[in-house]
């Protein structure tokens, strides 16, 4: 009711500015992961509604908005490059309103910093209550002090109520099946930023979905840190097929991500069995050797994750399997990260993001004084990419000559040069077309695949 109420007495006070001709504009920046993608598009919707208008350019904006992640050091250290810049520029606009929220912030000793030393920010919150955002800026606006709040509050960490009006890509979009995390992966950060593991009602995603395909969503991608973790009332295949058999007018479906230790038999038949979703599954090894993983506490062991992929492998003939790799986790040896590339060599992986093992506070593996040398880590790094490229670059060489149905993300121009889309396993193609009714994002085109390198492929539709 409160949240409500300043939602209303934000609007009524943007729509005055807007009647001496300056409603003021907003504009938002994401980082980090799909998840956090989809909290942007929401809050951009929750701007709009709260009566600022949007701006083509963060130049442009009166609010600006940076929807954070801290996983690892380099993310945040590029946030506060961009907040640097903010400082200048508030230092000449005092009037620029300035709002920073998710992950990095729910870090207690980041709102610290933020509330001791970068005053400039009108308002710091976290990631599970930004739907109290309209009572932030309203106190903000009403005190003209800063407002630091990441408290945890009733829980409720998706703005449900926030109908998003634009899409990043209008075919395109991401639906949250669970939030949070409860797997607590020696390394990462995400269980203490995001909180527990809770999963959203069937009806409730099946009703989001819905809602996306009614406004001419062709992909849908199912979201979670865990989806295979999904504790509703079914189990994820089973939410998998409703999504499947009640949306027949969804051309893709896509989910992200999948732990290993969860993936059941049942899933697999579910990927094996329903057409419209995708043959590509994202299968985060961390690390080929079982000791690491043993200290990761990912609870699988190397035989364990390549029995899956084989089990994959053969159950679905042609499914491309993607994953994150981590090197340089303290205590990694030469002989650990020797079985890391005997598992990318054996799987063969369609597509990969590597990292190099960062330290984030907080974590167990933080107090771990066995750190690896930077030096080391670059040279693993480097060896891992080195293996790795090749793999991915021979995956597309394979299908030079074939054609491939690809979903367009960017139409061609009007001489049908520059087209941009995806395969079914989520690997880009550029491609020029040949022929009338050029193809608008969302539609399917078989693309004659002629070049391919590790991370793309070209031809002609
Ligand atoms: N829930 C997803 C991963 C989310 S984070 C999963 O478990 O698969 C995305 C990836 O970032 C992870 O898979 C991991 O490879 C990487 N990552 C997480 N914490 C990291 C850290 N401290 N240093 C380096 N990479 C990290
Ligand atoms: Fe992090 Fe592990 Fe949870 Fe993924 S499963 S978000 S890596 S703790
Ligand atoms: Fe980053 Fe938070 Fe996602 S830490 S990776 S934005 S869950």
């Amino acid at each position: 009711m409160r949240a409500n109420d300043t939602r209303y007495l934000l609007s009524a006070y943007n729509d005055e500015k807007a009647a001496g001709g300056l409603r003021p504009r907003f504009f938002v920046r994401n980082y980090g992961c799909q998840m956090n993608e989809r909290d942007a598009e929401k809050l951009r919707a929750l701007l709009a509604q709260l009566g600022y208008d949007a701006a083509p350019t963060e130049a442009d904006a009166d609010l600006i908005l940076y929807n954070t992640c801290c996983v690892r050091e380099s993310a945040e250290d590029k946030i506060y490059g961009h907040l640097s810049r903010l400082k200048t520029r508030k230092a000449t606009n005092p009037e620029l309103f300035i709002v920073v929220c998710g992950c990095m912030s729910q870090r207690a000793e980041v709102a610290e910093t933020f509330r001791g030393k970068h005053k400039y920010i009108n308002v710091v919150c976290g990631t599970a209550n930004r739907h109290r955002l309209p009572d932030f800026i309203w106190q903000a606006l009403q005190t003209g002090r800063q407002v630091v709040d990441i408290s945890e509050d009733d829980g409720v960490p998706e703005l449900i109520d926030v109908p998003v009006t634009t899409r990043e890509y209008p075919h395109k979009a991401g639906v949250n099946i669970m939030y949070g995390c409860d797997n607590f992966c020696s390394f990462c950060i995400v269980p203490h930023v995001r909180g527990r593991e809770k999963s959203r009602a069937v009806a409730e995603i099946l009703a989001e979905v819905r809602a996306l395909v009614d406004d001419g969503v062709k992909e849908i991608m199912l979201l979670g840190q865990n989806v295979n973790a999904y504790r509703g009332e079914i189990t994820f295949a089973e939410l998998l097929r409703r999504v499947h058999d009640e949306n027949p007018s969804l051309a893709r479906i896509r989910f992200m991500t999948s732990h290993p230790k969860d993936f059941s038999d049942d899933l697999i038949a579910a990927v094996r069995d329903l057409p419209r979703v995708c043959k590509s599954v994202h299968l985060p090894l961390q690390s080929g050797a079982t000791r690491v993983l043993e200290d990761m506490n990912r609870h699988y062991t190397q035989t364990q994750y390549l029995e899956l992929c084989a089990k994959l492998q053969s159950a679905i003939p042609g499914i491309g399997i993607t994953t994150d790799i981590i090197v340089a986790y303290p205590g990694e040896t030469d002989e650990d990260f020797e079985e890391t590339l005997h598992v990318v060599e054996t799987v063969r992986y369609a597509s990969a993001f590597t990292f190099i093992y960062s330290k984030r506070s907080g974590t167990p593996a933080a107090d771990r004084t066995d750190t690896i040398p930077r030096k080391t880590a670059n040279e693993r790094f480097e060896r891992l990419t080195a293996t790795l490229y090749p793999i991915m670059a021979a995956h597309n060489e394979a299908r030079i000559g074939q054609t491939v149905q690809v979903m367009v993300e960017e139409a061609p121009d009007a001489e049908g040069k520059g087209g941009k889309g995806r395969t079914d396993d989520n690997i880009l193609v550029h491609f020029n077309y040949v022929g009338q009714n050029t193809p608008a994002p969302g539609d399917i085109v078989c693309v004659q695949i002629d070049a391919a390198r590790s991370f793309y492929m070209s031809g002609e539709a």
